[in-house]
């Protein structure tokens, strides 16, 4: 058996988002849907709210060294421009929560969910959101810059203008790719003037974004490959062209692989997810290579699979596993990587189907069951290393 050693000071964790996991917040464009009845309900979710120093003990206890999680807007700031110092103090404790357990916090300022006040007044097609959004950030991070020194701004930014802009899948339910692009380029916007707000008031911490890229490839066929290299580039590559010069390293968030001009053969030979996602064993490792190019540290800030049975999860992690060290042997300069997700969760408009957990929850008890395959990760965070 061969020995995948890692840097000495790799991070190892996994990531949750508030949303998802906190329960109880009501006064977002996300909430609002459920109460029109166009998503699923989100509801108490797994009760991390006032759970999380319990999750955090099984973290450490799966020996994770690192944590990303995100920071609820409309908490903070439940009414345009009044920031709520309760929530605040709320975070720090999550923060200090963290440290006295040894793992290094992420925090991500914006995960999907908007403040009310701010959708029902435009959101980011509303002129000044840029400006809007900077001050919140700018706000989270002097309250808690002192706490923690990575943060990012946006969370897949492609995935918000495209879910909720494009498809009309998500809030606030638009098909208009004019509005698309549009909101894309606000996105961007909000980032650069996040970026140097945050900057000024805490000059010494690390601010990025979250990007979903996919491996695309395709076959031999010319229209497919010009189409592969023209998506590619529309989806991986403009967001982080956008906002050039405004990231000190870039997060990664990987699920999927898609190859124009798939055989049927190929197509049922492939994995699946229980999202029916395809799980290729080194689409991780294309797109890490992808990132070279930006120079910048690079953390995979998500990756990770919907599995109940726990039947592809450790197979899963270990390609991941193997993909990262294969990128940091070719010069890609990664840090750290968070499976998503510590705890099973609401997952968007599918609800509460999916189970993406390293600990599965009863959402009729709250309990908490690690899943074994928790167990074969915690191996290869605490050796920094994956014996292969
Ligand atoms: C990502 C989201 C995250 C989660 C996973 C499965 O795109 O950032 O909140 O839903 O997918």
């Amino acid at each position: 058996m061969a020995e995948k050693k890692f840097p000495s000071g790799f991070l190892w964790g996994a990531a949750t988002a508030s949303y998802q996991v906190e329960g109880g917040i009501e006064n977002t464009d996300w909430a609002q849907a459920a109460r029109d009845g166009k998503v699923p309900p989100c509801g108490s979710a797994c009760e991390h709210y006032t759970r999380f120093e319990n999750d955090f003990d099984i973290a450490k206890s799966l020996g994770h060294n690192f944590h990303r999680f995100s920071v609820e807007w409309a908490r903070i700031e439940p009414e345009e421009g009044r920031f709520d110092e309760r929530e605040v103090e709320h975070y720090r404790n999550v923060l200090r929560a963290l440290r006295v357990r040894g793992l290094e916090p992420s925090v991500t300022m914006w995960h999907f969910t908007l403040p009310l006040w701010f959708s029902e007044t435009g959101g980011f097609e509303r002129s000044d959101s840029p400006k809007i959004f900077a001050r919140y950030c700018a706000y989270v991070a002097g309250k808690l810059g002192d706490q923690c020194t990575h943060f990012t701004t946006i969370n897949e930014p492609m995935v918000y203008a495209g879910k909720g802009f494009w498809e009309g899948l998500w809030p606030p339910f638009r098909e208009n790719i004019l509005r698309h692009l549009h909101v894309v380029s606000a996105l961007a916007a909000a980032h650069r003037a996040a970026y140097k707000a945050m900057k000024k008031v805490r000059p010494e911490i690390q601010v990025g974004v979250t990007k979903h890229n996919i491996f695309f490839e395709s076959n031999s066929n010319p229209f497919n490959i010009v189409l592969h290299v023209f998506i590619d580039w529309f989806w991986n590559h403009r967001f982080l062209q956008l906002i050039y010069g405004h990231q000190d390293f870039i997060g990664l968030n990987h699920y999927h692989h898609k190859k124009f001009g798939t055989t049927p053969r190929e197509r049922a030979a492939a994995v699946r997810s229980d999202m029916g996602w395809e799980l290729h064993p080194a689409s991780l490792y294309h797109s890490l290579i992808a990132l070279k190019r930006y120079g910048l540290p690079v953390y995979v800030s998500e990756n990770g699979l919907a599995d109940a049975v726990d039947s592809r999860r450790t197979e899963f992690i270990k390609n991941a596993v193997r993909s990262v060290h294969r990128a940091i042997s070719e010069g890609v300069p990664v840090k750290g990587y968070c499976y998503w997700s510590l705890l099973d969760n609401y997952e968007w408009a599918s609800g509460y189907g999916p189970r993406f957990g390293l600990v599965e929850i009863d959402y009729a008890t709250q309990e908490r069951r690690i899943r074994k395959s928790a167990y074969v990760y915690k191996q290869i965070c605490e050796r920094n290393a994956l014996l292969d």
